[in-house]
């Protein structure tokens, strides 16, 4: 067993196509059990993504601006390569439901063998978000449906943006 380190840091890694208010919700618990918090979009470029890169990089910045213990990065490849590169002990992701544990389980296991020192922490979202998933959102947004108080403001503009012209 690792000795206690003193500083947590923590990666939350994901695809953030768009951030919804559970991810966000996740964020607020994370930036108060770690010290440094590091939100990182993956650059996957197979994934076909609604908003580019940077697109999600400018949208996260400008909703965890008030958490002064959270930052933004981006990441290709293993989370765990990024994470060591990044000085980090700590990996978070959320669990809405008993459907995401079994795919999050196979994750934090594959993350253990690559890197033993670094631990997976599951925070469980608030029951008011559990439900939410950027692509629900997108699909939601896609078909003229109400998405206001499932994603930020600024996100909801965005959809509505981008998906009010290539909407029927
Ligand atoms: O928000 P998502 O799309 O569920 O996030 C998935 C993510 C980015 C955490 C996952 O795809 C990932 O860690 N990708 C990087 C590749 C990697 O590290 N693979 C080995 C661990 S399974």
């Amino acid at each position: 067993m690792a000795e206690k380190t003193t500083s947590i840091v923590a990666v939350y890694p994901g695809s953030f196509d768009p951030i919804t208010n559970g991810h966000l919700d996740l964020i607020a618990r994370g930036s108060r059990l770690a010290d440094r918090l590091i939100v990182a979009i993956l650059r996957n470029e197979a994934k076909q993504a609604l908003f580019s890169v940077e697109e999600r990089v400018e949208m996260l910045k400008e909703v965890v601006q008030g958490y002064s213990n959270v930052e933004v990065g981006t990441f290709d490849g293993l989370t765990t390569s990024y994470a060591v590169e990044r000085g980090a002990n700590m990996i978070l992701r959320g669990i809405r439901a008993i459907s995401d544990y079994e795919y999050e389980l196979q994750m934090a296991l594959m993350n253990r063998r690559l890197q033993p020192g670094i631990e997976t922490v599951f925070l469980m979202s608030g029951e008011a978000y559990s439900f939410i998933s950027s692509r629900l959102v997108k699909q939601v947004a896609k078909l003229g449906g109400n998405i206001s108080g499932l994603v930020p403001p600024i996100v909801e503009e965005r959809l509505k943006l981008r998906l009010g012209a290539t909407a029927r």
